[in-house]
């Protein structure tokens, strides 16, 4: 067969499978799309030719429209880490429901899930609640303006912080200048007037964020950046690099922002504890809503302090209808309370043993790509060669044609739901022959798609 013929081949056979499978997620997704652009209503979750419409979630699997079982290692991109439906999360729920949702005051709820956080993460001594990630690095941001009184903040190029318009900018890494990548708005509708307020840098190059801060540190309010940049390609940050980013928001008088709002679930103290980095503000999200809306922002006392109106008449707002909810506390509580340490070491060993095997399987079939990341967060980047930079991330997954994608609907035809970018994340409820069941998936959909690599991908392969 012809390689081209090859290439159809394969990509039909998976579509065709996965349309055959999910008849109800087509029917679904045609009558959606009369109400919501692309019969949805959140572009991370849309994929072609339709998405599989979920019904169900119990623990760590998910049954879709058609009856079909999944093991959904995707978790609404890492934020339950707990699965579905987690009984005792459930219980907490159901009877604050019954009691009321919010108040509009302060409640009760918010103190105790703001304590827990304290005690565990080091930056944060004050603490405000959001209703989404994207909330709190856009008020993590603006406390680090209203500080030093200064408007820039530096991001990592390739770095996601959320949609507000002072992060829509450098998303995807500049693939032509390394060292000194130009800040460019990222897609339409932001406004080129960020730019005078946001400047990029390249992740794990402390070198070039020096020569940055040395020029223009007198503008620059702080430096934000993700320990383990999760949309960039979960790429593990250098050896002491964070801690190298410390010692230069020092030198240079500038705060060092981290968010955390992915990377918190690798540690009970997040990265920073890990690796003994403390920025001046930390943002976190997923995770601490139990599954509800949530983001957080905090740090030092002397920083927060500016949001509380009792010390000055001149205080930072800062508000939001649902912010500090009861319902999102109160399930947050408990889903942080069961997330103890032993529970984090234990969905890290099974995520490093699900990359390990996904390595072991490339080796295996001489594919020249690789898993990395850390812990219970794992994502498979298609080159052989070193991953350093969000720069490397992109190349690699730039060149892969329709690759990912398929081996994206190859999972979901062989009942394992992944992230579209082939990212992989872990929860409480995984066991260890999930994990095998995972890696067999895996390695039968690289087999499939091996001839299709064969005719785009060549350079993959080894022999
Ligand atoms: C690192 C990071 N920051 C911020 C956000 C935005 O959070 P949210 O989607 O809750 O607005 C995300 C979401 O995926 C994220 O991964």
């Amino acid at each position: 067969m012809a390689l081209g013929e090859m290439v159809m081949t394969v990509e039909a056979d998976i579509l065709e499978r996965y349309q055959r499978r999910t008849p109800g997620s087509r029917a679904r997704h045609e009558e959606a799309r009369r109400y919501l652009p692309a019969g949805d209503t959140r572009s991370a979750t849309w994929f072609a030719p339709y998405p599989t419409y979920m019904v169900a979630g119990e623990g760590a699997w998910l049954e879709d429209c058609d009856g079909n079982r999944y093991l959904d290692l995707l978790n609404n991109f890492t934020s339950l880490v707990h699965g579905h439906a987690q009984p005792d999360i459930v219980e907490y729920a159901a009877d604050q429901l019954t009691r009321g949702t919010v108040f509009g005051t302060a409640a009760e709820p918010q103190v105790a899930l703001a304590r827990l956080l304290i005690e565990r993460i080091p930056s944060i001594d004050l603490l405000r609640f959001t209703n989404s990630g994207t909330e709190a690095t856009m008020m993590m941001m603006r406390a680090a303006r209203a500080f030093t009184g200064r408007d820039i903040i530096v991001k990592m190029d390739g770095g996601y912080h959320g949609s507000h318009d002072f992060v829509e900018v450098s998303v995807s890494a500049d693939l032509d200048c390394a060292s000194a990548p130009a800040a460019k708005v990222e897609g339409r509708g932001v406004p080129d007037a960020v730019l005078n307020a946001v400047m990029v840098a390249p992740f794990n190059d402390l070198g070039a964020l020096e020569a940055l801060l040395r020029q223009h540190h007198e503008r620059i309010a702080g430096v934000i950046v993700e320990p383990m940049p999760n949309a960039g390609g979960m790429v593990p940050p250098a050896p002491g690099y964070l801690r190298g980013l410390r010692a230069l928001a020092d030198e240079y008088g500038v705060l060092l922002l981290f968010d955390e709002i992915v990377t918190l679930r690798l540690g009970s103290g997040g990265f920073q504890a890990i690796e003994g980095a403390i920025p001046d503000l930390t943002a976190v999200a997923k995770i601490i809503g139990g599954g509800f809306p949530v983001g957080a922002f905090g740090g030092r006392e002397d920083i927060m302090a500016m949001f509380d109106p009792a010390a000055s008449p001149d205080f930072v707002f800062h508000s939001g209808t649902f912010n500090g909810n009861n319902m999102t506390m109160t399930a947050g509580l408990e889903a942080m309370q069961r997330l103890d340490q032993a529970a984090i070491e234990r969905i890290n060993r099974l995520g490093e043993s699900l990359g390990a095997g996904i390595n072991r399987i490339f080796r295996s079939l001489g594919i020249g790509a690789q898993c990395l990341g850390y812990g219970s967060l794992q994502q498979i980047h298609w080159t052989g060669e070193p991953v350093r930079t969000l720069a490397d991330a992109r190349r690699a997954g730039d060149n892969t044609g329709q690759l990912r994608r398929l081996l994206h609907l190859e999972l979901l035809n062989r009942g394992v739901y992944t992230s579209n970018r082939g990212m992989f994340s872990i929860t409480t409820p995984v066991n260890e022959a999930d994990i095998t069941l995972a890696l067999r998936a895996v390695e039968n959909a690289l087999n499939t798609l091996l001839p299709y690599m064969r005719a785009t991908a060549p350079r993959l392969l080894r022999g």
